[in-house]
């Protein structure tokens, strides 16, 4: 089937203009004005962007945190990203039982996603541990396998160490890997928990306190350093939080070192207070990093704007409120950290970023879609409206007003961070290689329509 979208704004990262789109085979064919096509579907757009499907390269869908499965799995959680104009994810697998190797992980999420995706995704994959076996399986992972990214942790039980972090950074820059990392400082959130505990601090408030500015900014300038004796190895940091952390990455892109930032939505539009919130509330918003104070929000729109900040994504990784978010009632250490995202992304930084004219259209396209795409080996596959490329589309309808409400969104979980937010401009059709999957917030896609995406070696 053919389609022709008529008369819309068509925004990328670096143009908007009025036009036409023709699309075949689930490609972008043609872009003019008044194109004519007989035979083929046609769309009216009139008043409506037409961006590129957005790119989310942060989610976790059934991941097991030990204490509870992550509540979206492939299928419900690419309708959600769908419903909210996403066509595209990049999810990092899971550790599985202790010691296994990098393709035992490969091959269980190829299952998880296969016959249940309904947009196109690729996997990160995630160290655990580092011995010579891992760093040999690298290679094939990259070349053979399409996986050229992968996360470090510096906290948590599977953090590394200085060491291993460096004999990862040096042989994925050798094989034209990409390095991810979650930067906070393990053993400050260790002495500050046991001190919280210790005093009875339970509440919600106490998962901030025990993870500070610091504890993440140590970490990014640490790693960054690393990253840089190591041959300039290309590093990309995951969901920064913080101005002191951004600072340290704004000074490290200055002095030529390869480092990319990520920021999410929660980290640029809510704030500490609402650990706060009564009735247990604040367990909704237990993530790591934790939400921070209100100052650090208008740093992380400046260093949107700056490029210092090049992509926004989600970390979606939702946990009900009602059951597992619970395990926090008694001590804030035994709550699931992860909140949900995949469904707002795209409404949101639309709505605060581009209509409130914090960012304008094309840093919206570029954060939240062509960055990723690039940094991450998608390009210009996905990420951009360009004629060759899938005709992964998007509308945006800049009069539509919705108040953000669990009811209406997709994601498999009893929440939302954003309740009662008014946005203005939501997303009224997605299309993934020409097929409409949502209309109208209603999803019209088909289980297991989605793709896996051998992506290419990193750019740099
Ligand atoms: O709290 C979070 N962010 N949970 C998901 C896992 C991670 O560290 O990204
Ligand atoms: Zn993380
Ligand atoms: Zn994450």
């Amino acid at each position: 089937m053919s389609t022709l979208i008529k008369n819309g704004i068509i925004a990328t990262a670096s143009d908007v203009f009025k036009g036409d789109l023709y699309i075949e085979s689930g490609i972008i064919k043609e872009i003019g004005l008044k194109l004519e096509k007989s035979r083929c579907h046609v769309i009216d757009a009139e008043g409506k962007y037409i961006i590129p499907g957005g790119v989310d390269v942060h989610t976790h869908l059934n991941l097991d945190v030990g204490i509870g499965v992550s509540n979206d799995d492939f299928y419900t959680g690419t309708v959600a990203a769908a419903c909210g104009g996403t066509t595209t994810i990049v999810d990092h697998m899971g550790f599985g039982p202790k010691g296994c190797n990098l393709h035992h992980q490969v091959k269980v999420y190829h299952e998880y996603a296969k016959n249940n995706a309904v947009i196109d995704y690729g996997f990160h994959g995630v160290i655990q541990h580092i011995n010579d076996d891992i760093l040999k399986e690298m290679k094939d992972i990259i070349e053979i396998e399409g996986i050229p990214s992968f996360k470090i942790y510096l906290t948590y039980d599977f953090k590394l160490s200085d060491e291993e972090a460096i004999k990862t950074l040096l042989r994925l820059k050798k094989l034209g890997g990409l390095t991810t990392v979650h930067a906070e400082n393990h053993y400050m959130i260790k002495y500050l928990k046991k001190k919280f505990i210790d005093n009875r601090k339970i509440q919600p408030i106490y998962h901030a306190l025990s993870r500070p500015e610091e504890s993440e900014a140590e970490a990014i300038s640490r790693i960054i350093h690393l990253a840089y004796v190591s041959d300039n190895a290309p590093l990309y940091i995951v969901h920064l939080s913080t101005k002191l952390g951004l600072d340290y990455i704004k000074r490290a892109q200055e002095t030529g070192c390869n480092v990319y930032a990520e920021t999410c939505p929660q980290y640029l539009l809510l704030d500490e207070e609402k650990y706060n919130l009564p009735n247990n509330e604040g367990l909704k918003y237990i993530m790591s990093p934790p939400i921070r104070k209100k100052h650090n929000q208008k740093a992380l729109w400046k260093g949107i704007r700056d490029g210092n900040i090049q992509v926004i994504a989600t970390d979606h990784c939702p946990f009900s409120f009602y059951r597992e978010k619970q395990m926090g009632r008694e001590d804030f250490t035994k709550c699931p950290n992860g909140i949900p995202g995949v469904e707002t992304r795209i409404p949101l930084i639309f709505s605060e970023g581009v209509m409130k004219n914090r960012i304008d259209i094309n840093k919206f396209v570029e954060v939240t879609s062509t960055a990723p795409s690039k940094i991450f080996g998608l390009y210009p596959k996905k990420g951009t409206i360009a004629v060759g490329s899938d005709a992964d589309i998007v509308l945006i309808d800049t009069k539509k007003e919705v108040v953000l409400t669990k009811k209406i969104l997709h994601e498999n979980v009893d929440y939302t961070c954003y309740e009662g937010m008014k946005l203005v401009g939501y997303p009224i059709l997605t299309m993934v290689r020409g097929k409409i999957v949502v209309k109208n917030h209603d999803f019209v896609g088909e289980k297991g329509y989605g793709e896996f995406i051998c992506r290419r070696k990193n750019i740099s």
